[in-house]
C-alpha cells in the first residue's frame, strides 16, 4: 500500500519549456531559458512554498528533467517532491520498459525515488498500468497518476492498481477557462468523491491566457505554442482584457487570475513558469478568492470565445 497521504502546495510548477533550454529560439515553446535565469526561478518559488515540481522525459527528450536536477541542487532532497512521466509512445523494447524509463529519469534527476509518477497518456492502460505496481512496491515511487486519461480509461488503471492495493491517486489533465472538457465529463466530480487530487495543466494555455500575448504581441514566431494559439488570439481579446480588469482590483494580472480561477474550482494547478517573477504572481494568486459571479461571467466568456484548444495529444474526454 501507498504509505502517505499525497500532499501538494496550492500550486504544481510546470517545466516542459525548460526543455526548450539552451537552444535559443528553439523548440516548442521557442524560449530561451538560461540556468541562472532557472535557479533564480526555483529559489523564488522553494523560498514560496511552491515546492513540487513537473517534468517528463519528453520535454526536451531529457533535457527538463536534466536542467530541472541542475536547478535544484543545493536543496535537500525532503525540501521538494518530483513528478516525472512514463509515456508510452517512447517505451524501449525491454522486459520492463516502465521500470527502465525510470532508471534513467532518476539518474537524470539525481534521486532514488520520484514523489508523483505519471502515465503520460492511455496508450494502452492494461498494458503499461500493471507496470506501475513493482516500482510502487520498491519505492522508487511514492505516488501514482494517470494524464489525459478519460473516466473510463481513469476507472480501469485504478482497478488495475487496486488489485495490488494500490489506487490512482492523481489526475494531470488540460483544463483552463477555455478548456473545460474535464469538468464536464464529471472528471473534476470524480476526483472529489474519490480522494483524488486534479491537476490543471495549461491553466495559461501556454501564454494565450496571460494578457501578455496578443494580435500585436504574438507568441514566438515558429515555435509550435505560436502555431497553436497566435490565430485564436483576436478572439480572446475579450476575455483576456475581463481577467486583467479583474485582476487590477486586486494587483495582480490576468495570468494571476486564470491560476486563481484553477484553484477555485478545487484542482491544483500545473503552471508553466520561465521566470522568477511569475512566482510572484502565483503568490498573488493563492490569495485571490474569485466571487461565483465572478467565476461565471470568465467562464461565460471563454464560452463565447468559441476557440478548441485541445492539444494534437489529447482525446475526448
Ligand atoms: N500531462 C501532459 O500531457 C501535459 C501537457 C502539457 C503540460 N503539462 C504540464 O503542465 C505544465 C504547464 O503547461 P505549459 O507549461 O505547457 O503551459 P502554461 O502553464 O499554460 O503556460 C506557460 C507559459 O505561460 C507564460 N507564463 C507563465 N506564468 C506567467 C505569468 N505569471 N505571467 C505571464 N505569463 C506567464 C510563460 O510564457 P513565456 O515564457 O513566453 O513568458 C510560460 O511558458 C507543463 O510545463 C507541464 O509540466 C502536462
Amino acid at each position: 500500500m501507498t504509505s502517505k497521504t499525497l500532499t501538494v502546495p496550492a500550486v504544481a510548477l510546470g517545466t516542459w519549456a525548460w526543455g526548450d533550454s539552451g537552444e535559443a529560439g528553439d523548440g516548442y515553446f521557442g524560449s530561451q531559458l538560461t540556468a541562472s535565469g532557472l535557479r533564480e526561478v526555483v529559489e523564488k518559488a522553494q523560498a514560496n512554498g511552491f515546492t513540487l515540481w513537473d517534468t517528463a522525459v519528453v520535454y526536451g527528450m531529457g533535457h527538463s528533467e536534466t536542467v530541472l536536477a541542475q536547478a535544484l541542487k543545493g536543496y535537500a532532497r525532503s525540501e521538494y517532491q518530483l513528478s516525472t512521466k512514463f509515456t508510452p509512445q517512447a517505451a524501449g523494447d525491454g522486459d520492463d520498459p516502465v521500470a527502465e524509463m525510470l532508471e534513467q529519469s532518476l539518474d537524470r534527476l539525481g534521486t532514488e525515488y520520484v514523489d508523483l509518477y505519471w502515465i503520460h497518456n492511455p496508450a494502452d492502460v492494461a498494458r503499461w498500468t500493471p507496470l506501475l505496481i513493482p516500482v510502487l512496491r520498491s519505492g522508487k515511487i511514492k505516488h501514482v497518476g494517470v494524464s489525459n486519461h478519460n473516466m473510463k480509461e481513469i476507472a480501469l488503471a485504478d482497478q488495475i492498481l487496486g488489485e495490488a492495493g494500490f489506487r490512482v491517486e492523481a489526475v494531470q489533465n488540460h483544463y483552463s477557462l477555455l478548456y473545460r472538457s474535464s469538468e464536464r465529463a464529471g472528471i473534476l466530480d470524480h476526483c472529489r468523491e474519490h480522494d483524488m487530487r486534479f491537476f490543471s495543466y495549461m491553466v495559461l494555455e501556454q501564454g494565450a491566457l496571460t494578457g501578455r500575448y496578443g494580435p500585436a504581441h504574438p507568441l514566438p514566431a515558429g515555435s509550435n505554442r505560436a502555431a497553436a494559439y497566435n490565430g485564436i488570439l483576436p478572439k480572446l481579446q475579450v476575455l483576456t482584457d475581463r481577467m486583467g480588469a479583474i485582476g487590477g482590483d486586486r494587483g495582480a494580472s490576468a495570468a494571476d487570475v486564470a491560476t486563481a480561477w484553477a484553484i477555485a474550482k478545487g484542482t491544483t494547478p500545473i503552471i508553466g513558469v520561465t521566470k522568477a517573477s511569475y512566482i510572484d504572481g502565483l503568490v498573488r494568486a493563492r490569495g485571490i478568492e474569485l466571487a461565483d459571479e465572478e467565476i461565471a461571467e470568465l467562464e461565460a466568456l471563454a464560452d463565447a470565445a468559441d476557440v478548441d484548444t485541445r492539444g494534437w495529444w489529447e482525446h475526448e474526454m
